[in-house]
């Protein structure tokens, strides 16, 4: 894991907007993973501003979210597709038809999992994967005890990760029970991963991350056994390292 400081969360997203477009600029159609959450919009902003001002085009690029929540429309508010909208494929060149997340309100789950993983594989698999970190460690809505050979699968969320999002929603209860996530093994598999973590909260995780042994019970270890994992920080997540 090769772990870049950088001043704080604007020049973290600049760095991380431009580590995306070189993997679009070498590769035109390549597949990006994404991550929703409170840490990459700023990586979302730059990559518009990119596509703005510097032509950086999506046109024949796939990309894959991570998760959904299930039980909610694609287009709840609250839905990641909704975010994903709101914060870039709304802003950018990237035909509808060429990006995917899983749906959270399919009828038959496991078979949407099943879909998810089909999908993956036939765009080819993931060229780079975007990821946040969870206070607790989760990757994706890979919680604790995750087994590391997990493909795409429905979890029930940690209540940990239920409060952190609850910010988003009017009340605790209205945040979904369950989501669908793609797997450690299916992150795994990227060919690249770039990690984001920014501001004080993420501190002790980042810290933790360094210096854990590969384990379960912390799902971001995993990424110790991926060879190509790239973390961006800024100065408030490394201020414990
Ligand atoms: P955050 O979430 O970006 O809102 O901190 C990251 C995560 O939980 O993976």
């Amino acid at each position: 894991m090769n772990i870049i400081e950088f001043a704080d969360k604007d020049q973290l997203g600049k760095a991380a907007a431009a580590f995306i477009a070189r993997t679009i600029e070498s590769k035109t159609d390549a597949v990006l993973g994404l991550a929703t959450g409170g840490t990459p919009i700023d990586t979302y902003k730059e990559l518009i501003q990119l596509h703005q001002t510097e032509q950086l085009s999506f046109k024949q690029a796939r990309t894959v979210n991570l998760d959904e929540y299930v039980g909610i429309d694609p287009n709840h508010e609250n839905s990641y597709m909704t975010y994903m909208k709101r914060h870039l494929f709304d802003h950018i060149d990237l035909p509808s038809d060429q990006y995917f997340l899983p749906n959270g309100a399919a009828s038959h789950l496991e078979e949407e999992c099943l879909r998810y993983d089909q999908l993956i594989e036939d765009l080819g698999g993931i060229d780079l994967q975007l990821l946040g970190i969870g206070q607790n460690g989760h990757i994706g809505f890979n919680e604790p005890g995750t087994p590391f050979d997990s493909k795409t699968h429905v979890v029930q969320l940690d209540e940990h990760t239920r409060q952190a999002n609850a910010r988003y929603f009017s009340s605790i209860d209205e945040v979904p029970t369950h989501a669908i996530t793609m797997g450690i093994a299916s992150i795994l598999s990227s060919k690249k991963i770039l990690l984001l973590a920014s501001g004080k909260s993420k501190a002790d995780v980042i810290q933790y991350l360094e210096r854990t042994e590969i384990h379960p019970d912390f799902p971001a270890s995993a990424l110790k056994l991926h060879e190509d994992v790239t973390i961006f920080i800024d100065r408030e997540a490394g201020s414990l390292r």
